[in-house]
């Protein structure tokens, strides 16, 4: 039996890629800016066989998860892509599991394309001879995921329309925490949000306002401000999500334990004049991302504040996976 196996990490974008200027093959609409979060990891096996069909099954996990029938049919879509570009024509029963619980409500998009186009590429190039750096499998891996694309490498990774890859400051460890408030499946799936906020006023000028807030974000972390960053980040976040509040019809992700979390947070700045960078998916649920310098300041504002009420996912060890 000849199988190949390939993990990837899923990664949380500071500006965000959201509206797609070409949806075929999912050409961004602004350039967006991630940190990998290494400890999120997809695992994706092929595995040859036989019939005329490839086909998904959920994969061994700690954490098993059922893929949504479309989501499957995407998968698959992409496997076929990535093998219509070596022009492979064997057929691969696809295993898929993730290293984090599926029911948290964590985008797992970006680190399951992100696997799957490794695993495809490598079985594609064994059976093809054909090779492709990394950087072309990150611009494929694009067109399954958008957002898988920055997957590709650790720390600070910038998605633009003509160029993709990592990107190196003095800031180059974080920590980082999710606050888990709300899970299960999206009512709007990502796809649908690119589509559905061109519909609203304020999409004419998103493009400009990630730029600027792209040169800000990317002078924060020369200049090591980082409560400057904590706002442009902020302002950022709010913005996807204005988008999808001012869509036409709105829809919106946010839950009552959204809006606790994120006061939270407001509040330990305003009290110590520091604290994380805060950041929001396409998702109910807060990401925290702290220094390594600030890792008592991290532990005490998990201990007061998210400890006894909400389930977080971290890999600060002292935390890991704690669900109350
Ligand atoms: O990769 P997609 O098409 O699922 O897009 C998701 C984009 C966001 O996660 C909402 C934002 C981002 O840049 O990661």
């Amino acid at each position: 039996m000849i199988s190949w196996t390939a993990e990837k990490p899923s990664n949380i974008a500071l500006i965000k890629y959201m509206g797609k200027k070409d949806k075929e093959k999912n050409v961004p609409s602004n350039s967006s800016f991630s940190w990998t979060l290494d400890h999120l990891t997809s695992k994706v096996e092929l595995e040859i066989q036989k019939g005329d069909s490839d086909t998904w099954e959920p994969g061994e996990s700690d954490f098993p998860f059922e893929m949504s029938s479309l989501g499957r049919e995407k998968f698959l879509n992409h496997l076929q892509r990535v093998k219509d570009h070596f022009g492979v024509k064997e057929r691969f029963k696809v295993k898929s599991a993730n290293n984090f619980p599926a029911d948290c409500g964590i985008a797992s998009s970006a680190s399951s394309f992100a696997a799957l186009t490794e695993a495809a590429f490598k079985a594609c190039e064994d059976l093809s001879s054909k090779k492709f750096s990394i950087k072309e499998k990150a611009m494929m891996s694009a067109r399954g995921s958008g957002s898988s694309c920055r997957s590709f490498w650790s720390g600070f990774v910038l998605w633009e329309e003509q160029s993709l890859g990592p990107q190196d400051f003095a800031i180059n460890s974080l920590s980082h925490m999710v606050v888990i408030v709300g899970g299960g499946a999206k009512k709007v799936s990502s796809s649908l949000a690119h589509k559905k906020v061109e519909s609203s006023l304020l999409f004419e000028g998103r493009a400009e306002r990630t730029r600027q807030r792209l040169e800000k974000v990317l002078e924060g972390l020369s200049s090591g401000n980082w409560s400057n960053l904590y706002q442009v980040v902020w302002a950022e976040f709010w913005d996807m999500h204005a988008l999808f509040e001012t869509s036409e019809p709105s829809f919106s992700y946010f839950l009552p334990g959204t809006f606790e979390v994120l006061e939270k947070t407001r509040s330990f700045w305003e009290e110590k004049g520091d604290g994380p960078v805060v950041t929001m998916d396409a998702g109910p649920n807060v990401h925290l991302l702290w220094r390594s310098d600030q890792k008592s300041l991290a532990l005490e504002f998990y201990d007061q504040n998210l400890k006894s009420h909400w389930t977080t996912l971290s890999n600060i060890e002292d935390i890991g996976f704690a669900r109350v």
